[in-house]
């Protein structure tokens, strides 16, 4: 056998805590798969003395992630103290600059840093691994950069954060308030510390930006995302799209166009009858459509400490066996700069939820500026009288389906629809994606 594969974690929040149970737990099993002990040799945390439920006497403590990051004692860095810079950034890079490999679970580290982090890694020739970054407990990296090398794919989208499929499902299965359902996430353990980071979409951006660079092999480029998170969801829109045969779910999605690579996370509109509007609760989901698989989705825990330290150990194991791949994909040399597909040029169905004054002449206006810019309506249904349900006097809910058109096209009849004065509130636009 060889000589023990020594470990130090920075960071005993859930995660944390979940992985030293998990090493714990399977030490004997990962000594047989892996061919080598592995073992924890010392950690770091902000709060030596918070009951986690594990005896950290047994391991060499750290008041500083950067010292065990460097120390001597230990041949494998677990950064998972989050955060995209700061003592995580610092801490990544002391431990491979020390020749030392890096698993991580920060998505945000590796949007803003991944490629800086990736160039280190194989100048010292040792592994950084972030399968935890992306969609928990679904080895969605390792399908994209081994499992699908001799594919080329065309998309890849999917529900990438827990927290937000959480409160989707809750407020359209229970009818509860967004407050109520994000609490409730929370202290399952799904959100991040900043919750914003989840509702506002920046998560999911986080996430999506390490998928486009293994789907595509281009550099990271999180500036190019279009971001739009879920706080302006409402009942009215969950229960007008369960009638009309959808389901909202906040996606990533990372495409090829003709224009470059789109990449935008926002809520979507899926066909209920989808793989992906099956997908409830804290649960995610990525498809990726490629030439030779065509389709394939990868369905499986997103958030919460075993799922999250299964990806984790996952990467020690590939580690402890001697695996060390280009951490995305290609040399980081390799990578290339594509051009990015700019939101107004984005071609697809949307959803528009409009409150409009019940007056003589509003519905012909409504279609008229439509018509104007060659949008075909799937569908146009008032969905009850006016002033009824909670609606203002006199207002009443119209819900338009349109075919596949442009977004410029799109927001510049709602421009004018508004200009109109017909409407009472501004309108809602959602996005449909089609499988
Ligand atoms: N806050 C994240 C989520 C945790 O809800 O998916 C996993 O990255």
């Amino acid at each position: 056998m060889l000589s023990p594969l020594r470990i130090g974690i920075a960071g005993l929040g859930t995660v944390g805590a979940a992985v030293i149970k998990m090493l714990d737990r399977q030490a004997d099993a990962l000594a047989n798969r892996t061919g080598r002990q592995v073992s924890v040799a010392g950690v770091s945390a902000r709060d030596a003395g918070k009951e986690r439920g594990i005896d950290l006497a047994r391991f060499g403590w750290f008041d500083d992630p950067v010292d065990l990051a460097k120390s001597g004692d230990i041949d494998l860095f677990v950064e998972l103290i989050g955060g995209e810079g700061g003592v995580a950034l610092a801490a990544a890079e002391a431990a491979l600059g020390a020749g030392k490999s890096v698993v991580t679970a920060n998505k945000a580290l590796l949007a803003r840093h991944g490629m800086r982090l990736a160039h280190l890694a194989e100048e010292k020739c040792v592994a950084l691994a972030f399968e935890a970054s992306v969609a928990g407990g679904i080895p969605i990296v390792k399908t994209l950069r081994e499992g699908l090398a001799g594919n080329s794919i065309e998309r890849v989208y999917g529900i990438l954060n827990g927290t937000c499929n959480y409160i989707l499902t809750r407020m359209e299965l229970e009818g509860l308030s967004f407050a109520k359902c994000l609490s409730e996430a929370q202290s399952l353990g799904y959100a991040e510390a900043d919750p914003t980071f989840d509702i506002g979409g920046f998560d999911t951006a986080h996430k999506l930006a390490i998928l486009t660079s293994l789907a595509f092999g281009t550099v990271i480029d999180a500036e190019a995302i279009a971001v739009e998170g879920i706080s302006s969801i409402t009942l009215a829109d969950l229960e007008a799209a369960a009638e009309l045969g959808y389901r909202v779910k906040l996606l990533g999605v990372a495409q090829r166009t003709p224009d470059g690579i789109e990449q935008r996370v926002h809520p979507t509109m899926v066909a209920k009858s989808s793989a992906i509007a099956q997908v409830m609760g804290v649960t995610n989901a990525v498809t990726i459509d490629a030439d030779a698989v065509h389709e394939l989705t990868l369905v499986g825990p997103g958030a919460g400490g075993q799922a999250t330290a299964s990806a984790i150990v996952a990467d020690i194991a590939d580690i402890a066996r001697g695996v060390r791949s280009a951490p995305f994909g290609l040399p980081a040399a390799s990578l290339v700069k594509a051009p990015h597909a700019p939101m107004q040029l984005h071609k697809g169905g949307y959803y528009v939820r409009l409150s409009v004054f019940d007056r003589p002449g509003a519905a012909a206006a409504i279609a008229t500026r439509m018509a104007e810019r060659e949008i075909s309506l799937e569908s146009i249904v008032q969905r009850r009288r006016p002033g009824a349900n909670g609606d203002a006097p006199g207002v009443a809910p119209v819900i338009l389906i349109t075919y596949a058109t442009h977004e410029k096209t799109i927001r510049q009849a709602l421009d004018a629809i508004v200009a109109d004065g017909f409407l009472a509130d501004k309108p809602q636009v959602i996005r449909i994606e089609r499988e």
